[in-house]
């Protein structure tokens, strides 16, 4: 399917894990990329060829989105390449476990500069644009299921993510009047970079996928479908909602 041919989408955190897979998706349907990085030039780099081999165009921009002067080249570099761009996937997030009773000022600024600030400042120069264009437009951030359920040693993580699904809600009231659509999707267990400490311990991997009644942890594109219909045409008249991706995770609850 090409459900977004002719588009023009800002993926953050698009050179590794959830983030790559939708890029990869997103340009398979057609659409033109602009894949934001940090750590990962060779990443960025891999997402960019896939693109290009599926047919589409993509190009590769080292912005980190907690500094404004790199959110505003990223957002310069969708209309200096492409001309404008229709949809933005706030992507790029972070955790780190830590007990609440030890949790340093700097790790809480840390966690909520790129989780929930970044993608603050970056929508509202994506939206000042569609704005000034009288153009519609598609958000979609990548939140978690722990927008809604408790991690504890994650603290600082689920106050970012709770924060996603508020600013969600707003968005898509301020912006419906603008034909701007704002949705989360709330993936649970995916197998990426994120939680590659957990990955490494054969114990801990299989008690949680205990808990996913799907039975295995989830795929980048077990999450890149829902994102791509986000963003579509078929997501037209759908805003204002999370949706869930982790295999009925959240409805999960055992006894053994
Ligand atoms: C976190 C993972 C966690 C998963 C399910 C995700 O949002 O990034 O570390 O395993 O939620 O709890």
């Amino acid at each position: 399917m090409r459900r977004l041919a002719g588009k023009v989408a800002i993926i953050t955190g698009a050179g590794t894990g959830i983030g790559q897979g939708i890029a990869k998706r997103f340009g398979c349907e057609g659409a033109k990329v602009i894949v934001d990085y940090i750590g990962d030039p060779a990443g960025a780099e891999e997402t960019r060829r896939a693109i290009a081999q599926s047919g589409g165009e993509a190009e590769t921009v080292l912005a980190d989105i907690t500094r404004s002067d790199d959110i505003r080249n990223l957002i310069d570099a969708a209309w200096n390449r492409f001309g404008s761009a229709d949809i933005l996937v706030n992507n790029a997030g972070m955790e780190v476990k830590s007990d609440f009773w030890e949790t340093p000022e700097t790790e809480f600024d840390k966690v909520m500069a790129v989780n929930m600030r970044g993608a603050f400042f970056l929508t509202q120069l994506f939206v000042r644009r569609l704005r000034d264009a009288k153009k519609p437009g598609r958000i979609v951030n990548i939140s978690s299921v722990h927008e809604d359920m408790a991690f504890p040693g994650f603290t600082t993580y689920c106050c970012s993510k709770g924060a996603l699904r508020m600013f969600m809600r707003n968005l898509a009231v301020e912006l419906g009047p603008l034909g701007i659509t704002v949705n989360n999707v709330a993936p649970g267990a995916i197998a990426t970079p994120i939680n590659e400490d957990l990955l490494a311990d054969k114990r801990k991997v299989e008690a949680l996928v205990r808990n996913i009644p799907l039975g295995r942890m989830g795929t980048p594109e077990d999450v890149a479908g829902l994102a791509a219909f986000l963003a579509s045409d078929e997501g037209a008249y759908v805003s204002g909602s999370t949706f869930v991706v982790d295999g009925a995770l959240m409805r999960s609850y055992r006894e053994q």
